[in-house]
């Protein structure tokens, strides 16, 4: 079964997944990632893997429809079965979320419903919880909405800053991304 995978910074969440794979805990393969950013450390990861790379920059195109159908295109070009949004930080629309219906996966590092959109890490921290953590979760139109599939929960020190937290949190992030993609793949397998 053939996973695509869409980054937008550094690239630790399709490392992991890559990671799975290679040992067996993830029974697909990575055939595809797509950034938006060019130069960005998932391509450098992918160069070093050996992973195909597309770079699709969201600043060169006409709206954020026409990003999408440019990567369903891409991604069905490459045969992939399901799409794993991991650290892609656009919005995306219902002409990606269609064409992979309860096959494309979103990892958010918050214990959703709570703290929903960018800097979730930050609003945690701002909110003085003691507990934090993150979620992956299917994609639905609704921005950081979609059914949940995974969570983990992290403490919250006194000492913690936002560096400290979102290193304790993204160590849980690649342990459930792996998780909630294997469920999903189960299901597609069972048909
Ligand atoms: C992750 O913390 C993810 O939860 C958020 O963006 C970050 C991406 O990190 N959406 P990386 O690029 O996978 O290292």
């Amino acid at each position: 079964l053939r996973l695509g995978v869409m980054a937008s910074g550094a690239g630790s969440n399709f490392e992991a997944l890559v990671q799975a794979c290679t040992d067996g805990r993830l029974q697909a393969e990575v055939a595809l990632l797509v950034v938006n950013n060019p130069g960005c450390g998932a391509q450098q990861r992918a160069e070093r893997l050996a992973i195909p790379c597309q770079v699709h920059d969201h600043r060169g195109v006409a709206s954020r429809e026409v990003l999408d159908q440019a990567l369903v295109a891409a991604f069905q070009a490459a045969g992939v079965d399901v799409v794993v949004m991991a650290g892609w930080m656009r919005v995306v629309t219902s002409t990606l979320i269609g064409a992979f219906p309860e096959r494309l996966i979103n990892i958010h590092p918050s214990l959703l419903p709570s703290f929903r959109g960018l800097d979730a890490v930050g609003q945690a921290l701002a909110a003085g919880v003691t507990l934090a953590g993150c979620t992956a979760h299917l994609v639905c139109e609704e921005v950081d909405a979609g059914r949940i599939l995974v969570q983990a929960a992290v403490p919250v020190l006194a000492t913690d800053d936002h560096p400290s937290l979102n290193a304790r949190i993204q160590r849980q992030e690649h342990r459930i991304l792996p998780l909630a993609v294997s469920l999903v793949v189960d299901l597609v397998r069972q048909g």
